[in-house]
């Protein structure tokens, strides 16, 4: 039978992605991939609903496998799969190994990449080793988790965004399944509008570390511009979606999220408040980086609703707050 490069693409993807799935249960598996994801909580229904996997140590256990199956090496390397080695690129090895992996999916199930981690503390090797862009893995066009996500964030009409693969699977431990996980890049316009397919309605969990706040910052910026309704909580300091759920347990962890969720602009003077509170110069730069965030929001009736919200909470005048947004808007056109 013949298949066209991208049939044969998602054909060895899902050999891989079955052949991970496998090695997890194999003595070597069970003993460093398995144990693993037991210790980080993980049962066997999530490791089922997520395609989690294991890559044995070693430099072609997939490769022999694939290639045994019929899969050559061109579409295997193509799949991102393999490497070609340096110096001698007529010879491919393992791109993954010795680490558990998760499987990334489109939008109808097909695996696309796989996420990588590094189970060692092993500081001379990145923590997560990823797919490369593929013909069927364009990651500006994907959000992990999205597959098992979708149906639920339709029904709750809102999304969860979060940094990383495992904030996504302890959510869904935790009993929430609307969640997907930018995997720590700055949001793209083809993310956000693949979530505007599913809601109007996004709620930022991003990590509780500078990083994660930064990050969160120009997400809620780009979610605006995308005309998204944008909510944020915000975590303890060092924790994360995951963390922080297996810390206080399923039930705490959902309420949490319920009664923490601020919309940008309390989030935004949130980080700010303390030290804008007695600082005149830093109080103005507050009202700066929020005029900045309501320039963002295209829907003007929208944006006049937030303009009085902000007015509130920063406790001015909302005069005030429209000239510097009108010294913006005018600049733009
Ligand atoms: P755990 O440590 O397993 O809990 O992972 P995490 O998701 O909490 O990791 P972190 O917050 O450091 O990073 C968030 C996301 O960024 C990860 O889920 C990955 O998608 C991505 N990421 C993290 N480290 C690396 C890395 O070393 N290389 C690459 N390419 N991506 C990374
Ligand atoms: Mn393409
Ligand atoms: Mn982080
Ligand atoms: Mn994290
Ligand atoms: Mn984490």
């Amino acid at each position: 039978q013949a298949y066209n490069e991208r049939e044969s693409l998602y054909i060895a993807l899902n050999f891989a992605k079955d052949f991970f799935v496998k090695n997890l249960h194999t003595e070597e598996g069970r003993a460093i991939g398995l144990s693993y994801f037991k210790e980080r909580g993980f049962n066997q229904n999530i490791i089922e609903k997520f395609d989690l996997g294991y890559t044995l140590d070693g430099w072609d256990h997939l490769l022999k496998a694939a290639k045994e199956a019929g899969h050559s090496e061109e579409i295997l390397l193509k799949a991102g799969l393999v490497l070609q080695k340096e110096g001698d690129p007529n010879r491919v090895y393992d791109r993954f190994r010795g680490r558990v992996t998760f499987t990334i999916h489109n939008l109808g199930g097909k695996p696309i990449g796989f996420g990588a981690r590094i189970l060692t503390q092993d500081k001379k090797q990145p923590k997560y080793i990823n797919s490369p862009e593929t013909e069927v893995y364009h990651k500006s066009d994907v959000l992990y988790g999205m597959f098992q996500a979708k149906k639920s964030i339709r029904e709750k009409d809102n999304c969860y965004l979060v940094e990383g693969y495992t904030d996504v699977i302890s959510m869904h431990l935790a009993g929430i399944e609307n969640v997907v996980a930018s995997s720590g890049t700055s949001l793209t316009e083809n993310q956000i509008k693949l979530i505007k397919r599913f809601t109007d309605n996004v709620t930022v969990l991003f990590d509780g570390d500078a990083a994660g706040i930064k990050a969160s910052l120009r997400g809620i910026d780009m979610l605006l511009e995308g005309g998204l309704n944008v909510k944020a909580v915000v975590f303890p300091d060092g924790d994360d979606p995951d963390s922080y759920s297996r810390k206080v347990g399923s039930q705490v962890f959902a309420d949490y999220l319920v009664s923490n969720a601020q919309d940008f602009i309390a989030f935004k003077i949130s980080l700010y408040a303390d030290e804008a509170a007695n600082d005149p110069v830093k109080r103005a730069e507050l009202i700066k980086q929020v005029v900045q965030s309501l320039a963002k929001i295209p829907e003007p009736i929208i944006r006049s609703v937030y303009v009085r919200q902000s007015a509130k909470l920063l406790e001015i005048e909302e005069e005030i707050i429209q000239i510097e947004l009108n010294k913006i808007l005018l600049k733009v056109q």
